[in-house]
């Protein structure tokens, strides 16, 4: 369970707030998170993800206050939620590498993290890419890559910063169906994008306009409201 109380945030040296006041409780399943262009979402992903630092208010994850803890549950707390950047962050290597580095960090022996590595691959439709060179992707696979990345280690809550910006409609269809299993199996699922894709999948919808919450409910409602703000 996520929640969110009364969250602001402004960027240092900026004097405006770009999220203000927004609020909402989220228990099962996946949240998309829609709004036109600098409308804040990607800032309250980050603030969820405990990456930037509330001005006033709070995010509570399962129960935990993000910002009461101290910095080692913080840190603890951290390592449940997974951000995934709208901007694919790879290392050099391969895909498969890039993919099961992960688990390595959390101690799975070889033969486990190249199974869970190749499954995840396979899921998305690219494992036929799993021992090219990151440098050597398209736009696309490397957003789909660092997907996989975040997949593999079974969050639970897995952020997605704009994942189907740079996809194809095989692509997408793979990962919002695969992101549905992932929710069914308790993974909190939140999707920031100005496209109105994963509204289709979500249970929930959270509306942005210039950093207030215009609507937050029913994804079939959402499509309404979505009509007014980008007019
Ligand atoms: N690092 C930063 N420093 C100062 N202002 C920023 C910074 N990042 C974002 N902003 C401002 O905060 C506001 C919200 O930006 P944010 O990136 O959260 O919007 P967004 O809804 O994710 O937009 P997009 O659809 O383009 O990804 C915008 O007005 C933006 O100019
Ligand atoms: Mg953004």
């Amino acid at each position: 369970m996520i929640e969110v109380k009364d969250l602001w945030y402004k960027y240092p040296r900026e004097e405006r707030y770009v999220v203000r006041g927004v609020t909402f409780s989220f228990k099962e399943g996946i949240l998309s998170i829609t709004g036109p262009n600098g409308s804040g979402k990607t800032t309250l992903l980050k603030l969820i993800a405990g990456l930037l630092k509330p001005a006033r208010g709070s995010v509570i994850i399962g129960g935990r206050d993000m910002w009461s803890l101290t910095e080692r549950d913080r840190t603890m707390l951290r390592r449940e939620i997974v951000y995934v950047h709208e901007k694919p962050v790879l290392f050099r290597g391969t895909v498969i590498e890039n993919v099961s580095y992960p688990l390595k960090l959390r101690g799975y022996d070889k033969g486990y993290r190249l199974t869970r590595a190749t499954k995840v691959l396979r899921l998305l439709g690219i494992e036929g890419i799993a021992h090219e060179k990151v440098r050597n992707l398209s736009a696309g696979q490397a957003q789909l890559v660092s997907i996989a990345r975040a997949m593999v280690i079974e969050p639970k809550c897995l952020l997605l910063d704009e994942p189907t910006s740079n996809l194809d409609a095989r692509h997408k269809d793979l990962l919002l169906r695969l992101l549905r299993g992932f929710a069914q199996k308790g993974t909190l699922v939140l999707i920031a994008s100005h496209e109105r894709s994963a509204l289709r999948i979500a249970s929930q919808a959270l509306l942005l306009r210039d950093g207030t919450m215009a609507f937050y409910g029913n994804p079939i409602e959402a499509q309404e409201v979505l009509h007014e703000i980008y007019g």
